[in-house]
């Protein structure tokens, strides 16, 4: 199991990784009110699905257990702690994950009895459940994902495989081991994996700023690639490497299994058909929306033209560290070119070989369609 943390807690204290200054600094930022939750979320200092229901979840657990809490009845208390998760679900529209915790934590509370102190600690169990659980989930992903592998893929001469992943969905995305990167864990723990590679990208690099990071820090062979080198990685490398999946994960799947995830991923999808390779969506039930029939029905984030018109750069000292005091903002285009920058895109269904949850890999039926009933009877 890996040890990198993104986030840190015990009852009453929340210390959160502040993912941009990855991977040059580690600094872990205290996290005690609803407020500075919302603002680690929208700032990106915390991203990735799950990371953002449990940062919420806790932000506000820590909060009320700090205390002290402006209401007394039990309906004012329910009434205080909606307000806040209704709050929090502002800070990033796509991801679903966070809707799902906030509808846990709100039956919750309504379930735990018939005063304030009964209400808080029934909220703190269950924020800190979804944290718990989260873990057991991405070791289950990682173990359904890899036998999904190996069952496809068959024998090659020594059993191993190379896959190809996008955005960062490993321990700094979730509370540890990780979605599509926890696959590509459990593969290399089980001798399986050749080689993985992971893409840049663009705009906010999360693959080279945070995957690449994770898979240099757990010494797993692996090389980056820029977004618009995948056509050429699997034209020219396929047969070489045996490269048989993209593995991504997920923000929210649709009831017909159309994904919405980081951008970039609907054109690594069109391109490994075209390959032959095999397109895993790793992603636990808890990104799945019930409520949204298909991918037209997704609100997809559209964020700030500076993540496509500057970067930060900074001096590199000897020791490949960077100088914190020389930042500085660098323009990567004309500043007056108009932008559209969406964070994710929707891959279309027909697009996806199996969406892997921890409670299994679900392919498509006869009918090409995903059906989930099978793996979430109690939620269908
Ligand atoms: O904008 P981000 O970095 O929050 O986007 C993250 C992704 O798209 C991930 O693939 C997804 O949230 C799954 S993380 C296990």
């Amino acid at each position: 199991m890996s040890t990198l943390q993104a986030v840190r807690y015990s009852r009453g204290k929340l210390e959160v990784l502040d993912q941009l200054r990855l991977p040059h600094e580690f600094h872990y930022d205290q996290v005690s009110t609803r407020q500075e939750a919302f603002d680690s979320i929208a700032s990106m200092r915390t991203r990735g699905a799950p990371a953002i229901a449990i940062v919420a979840s806790l932000g506000l657990a820590v909060e009320l257990f700090n205390g002290p809490v402006a209401a007394d009845s039990p309906q004012q208390v329910i009434a205080h702690i909606d307000e806040a998760l209704d709050y929090l679900k502002q800070s990033r529209p796509t991801a679903v994950d966070l809707t799902n915790a906030i509808n846990q934590l709100k039956a919750r509370i309504r379930t735990s009895g018939e005063t304030k102190a009964s209400i808080i600690q029934g909220f703190i169990e269950e924020a800190e459940n979804i944290f718990e659980k989260d873990l057991k989930t991405n070791l289950a992903i990682g173990d359904y994902g890899a036998e999904w592998l190996k069952a496809q893929v068959g024998a090659t001469s020594d059993n191993t495989v190379s896959v190809l992943t996008h955005c960062n969905t490993g321990s700094l995305a979730t509370s540890g081991h990780g979605t599509a990167l926890g696959i590509i864990r459990t593969l290399q723990a089980n001798g399986q994996l050749r080689h993985a590679f992971c893409t840049e990208t663009r705009p906010y690099n999360q693959g080279s700023r945070l995957t690449a990071f994770e898979l240099v820090y757990e010494g797993i062979p692996s090389t980056l690639i820029t977004d618009s080198m995948a056509a050429s990685l699997f034209r020219t490398k396929k047969a070489e490497k045996n490269i048989v999946a993209v593995i991504v994960g997920a923000d929210r799947v649709g009831r017909n299994g159309d994904t919405a995830n980081k951008i970039g991923t609907y054109q690594l999808a069109v391109l490994a058909k075209h390959h032959g390779i095999k397109f895993l969506v790793a992603a636990p039930t808890t990104s799945i929306d019930l409520e949204t029939e298909t991918g037209n029905g997704i609100k997809i984030e559209e964020r700030k033209r500076e993540e496509l018109t500057q970067l930060t750069g900074a001096v590199i000292k000897a020791d490949g560290r960077v100088d914190e005091s020389t930042k500085v903002r660098v323009a990567t285009a004309d500043q007056r070119i108009e932008v559209w920058n969406p964070a994710f895109d929707v891959t279309p269904a027909e697009f996806i070989d199996a969406v892997v949850t921890e409670k299994g890999a679900v392919e498509k039926g006869p009918d090409g369609k995903f059906d989930f009933s099978k793996i979430m009877p109690e939620r269908w």
